[in-house]
């Protein structure tokens, strides 16, 4: 079969010509014009010089092409031109980060970019994360997972002051084991009026998360229905995304207005809003993880959504965002271009200087590799065998932690431990003897919640569970405060979207751990994905260019 020569046919019916005087063949000046998102580029592709830019163009004259190699337009004055003249091959329109994702997000959240930076506990995702993302226009939110509740307040306070207009979130965990905590957090939500809380963990709705959705809600001078507190759901599970879909259940909400918890007013606007504004889709990531597929789990929820939505007709429509495996511009722009509404990172945030993690461990992930993360037991759900996935490469966290995991498995008490084996916990893991873990433990829950110990008082079981949760808690802090001593037994929570962010910076600036800032690498996931998606659309259209400029690459910092 004769094949046919590009330069021959044009590659697309695009009603436009370029004047060559106008076109770069210049690598390195075509790579601005393609990065320059305020202006459409318009693709020629020349005999001899190959594919060039121009980032004008005019209505194809007919005469044009009568010749090959010249032709003429009519200038703005009506003279004629005699420059030479090219068809368009390609066409790329204006488009920058604002075409990617719900322009709904960015309005509710008030925020330039349909991107979050998702919580992180124990304030990982610190202050200083949510404060120099918020001064940029972008939201995070602050990990209060784990932290006791003077110290969220403080955090509170602190990113109110800075952000007072926001945009800021903070993590309401759902606590199985621990309901109190969940229950003050919302109530120390509700004093400081915190607008927008990312709630994560959820297996169904709690009274206590729709406590907070229904206590914000009114109905203005209009009538219409006001949602002051914003919740974006974040789960891994169709039944889980189903609840915070649909409206808040009665039964909930009659209890909550029998204890005066909420109007019978927020009862019946409850009923005709959804539970969430926004619920991220969240794949295989870093920490917590029902390790799915994004391309498996996004659809799914988005079909779920369009459901839900034509059933219940809500006035601003429901949005589903994407989380989990995205730490390259790439991985950004596929998760936009499958429908999501908006996209969370996590793994790439906690090695950034921002992040409330060790330099030590911030180091360690900047040379984190894809496969060098591992599913661990999750030290607050221990008992029920969950699982979170960590760093397995410069520390011995995972294997210890399934070691105890392992033996909590296969004993019913402390007791019923062999001897060597109990000593080479005691030892290698724990440095101390069990029972003056036990008391540390005592002391903790004491003060942090003691329903927990009456729980555990003649469950020899649960007693052996709390003792072996002191060191799963325990390696999560000395990561994150650099403690001396226990690097081999830092817990570090990461997925393997840090290892593709880590290879696609390689050899780049942001190669040195001290060169990440969450502002910069949200820009460049960002600008970057809106890159790609122009490369993509020239492609589309036949057009063939060179591997330098089909890449984004981290070269320069982002402005
Ligand atoms: C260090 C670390 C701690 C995390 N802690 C929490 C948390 O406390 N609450 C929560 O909702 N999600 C938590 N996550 C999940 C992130 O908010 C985010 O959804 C996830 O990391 C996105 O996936 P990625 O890790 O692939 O980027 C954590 C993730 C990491 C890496």
């Amino acid at each position: 079969m004769e094949q046919t020569k590009l330069s021959e046919q044009p590659l697309s019916p695009w009603p436009w010509q370029i004047k060559l005087s106008d076109v770069s063949f210049d690598l390195a000046v075509m790579s601005q014009q393609l990065k320059d998102f305020s202006r459409s580029c318009y693709l020629v592709n020349h005999t001899e010089k190959g594919f060039g830019i121009s980032q004008q163009a005019s209505l194809i004259d007919t005469r044009c092409f009568e010749s090959e190699k010249t032709s003429f337009s009519a200038n703005s004055v009506g003279k004629e031109d005699y420059s030479p003249c090219f068809p368009v091959s390609a066409f790329a329109p204006a488009l920058g980060t604002q075409s990617l994702g719900d322009h709904y997000f960015r309005r509710v959240h008030g925020v330039k970019y349909a991107y979050y930076a998702g919580s992180m506990a124990n304030g990982i995702s610190s202050e200083e994360l949510v404060i120099t993302l918020g001064k940029a226009g972008i939201l995070c939110s602050f990990g209060a997972g784990g932290l006791v509740q003077e110290r969220v307040e403080q955090a509170i306070i602190r990113i109110q002051t800075a952000l007072p207009n926001g945009p800021y979130a903070f993590n309401l965990l759902h606590s199985p084991n621990e309901p109190a905590m969940e229950k003050s957090s919302v109530a120390l939500f509700l004093k400081h009026k915190v607008r927008t809380v990312e709630a994560s963990a959820f297996l169904g709705l709690t009274p206590q998360i729709v406590h907070y959705r229904a206590a914000g809600l009114s109905r203005d001078a209009n009538g219409q229905i006001c949602i002051t507190n914003k919740v974006i759901a974040k789960v891994s599970r169709v039944e889980v995304a189903t609840h915070f879909m649909q409206p808040a259940p009665v039964k909930i909400l009659q209890g909550l207005v029998d204890e005066g918890l909420i109007s019978a007013e927020q009862m019946l606007l409850a009923q005709k809003v959804p539970m969430a504004d926004d619920i991220t889709a969240e794949a295989d990531s870093g920490g917590h993880t029902d390790n799915r597929p994004l391309v498996t789990l996004l659809p799914t929820l988005l079909a779920l959504r369009d459901s839900i939505q034509s059933e219940y007709q809500y006035l601003t429509p429901l949005r589903v965002g994407a989380g989990g495996g995205i730490g390259t511009p790439d991985a950004a722009l596929a998760a936009f271009n499958m429908g999501a509404a908006y996209i969370v990172t996590g793994s790439v945030n906690q090695a950034c200087v921002e992040a409330g993690a060790s330099e030590h461990t911030r180091q360690l992930l900047s040379t984190t590799e894809m496969a060098d993360v591992t599913m661990a037991p999750a030290a607050d759900m221990f008992e029920m065998g969950v699982k979170l996935q960590v760093v397995k490469r410069g520390t011995f966290f995972p294997m210890r932690a399934n070691k105890l995991y392992d033996i909590y498995s296969r004993y019913d008490a402390i007791e019923d431990i062999p001897i060597d084996e109990r000593e080479k916990l005691e030892s290698q893991i724990f440095r101390s003897s069990l029972e003056d873990i036990w008391q540390g433990t005592v002391s903790f829950f004491n003060e942090r919640d003691p329903k927990v110990l009456e729980r555990a008082m003649g469950h020899p079981k649960r007693k052996m569970a709390l003792i072996f949760r002191w060191y799963l808690g325990l390696s999560s802090r000395w990561s994150n405060i650099g403690e001396a001593g226990r690097e081999m037994d830092y817990q570090i929570w990461a997925g393997p979207a840090l290892g593709a962010f880590n290879q696609w910076a390689k050899g780049s600036y942001l190669d040195d751990y001290k060169a990440r800032h969450a502002v910069d690498i949200a820009k460049h996931l960002l600008y970057g994905a809106a890159y790609l998606n122009r490369i993509n659309h020239l492609c589309a259209q036949g057009v063939n260019l060179p591997v330098t400029l089909r890449r984004w690459l981290p070269d320069k910092k982002m402005a």
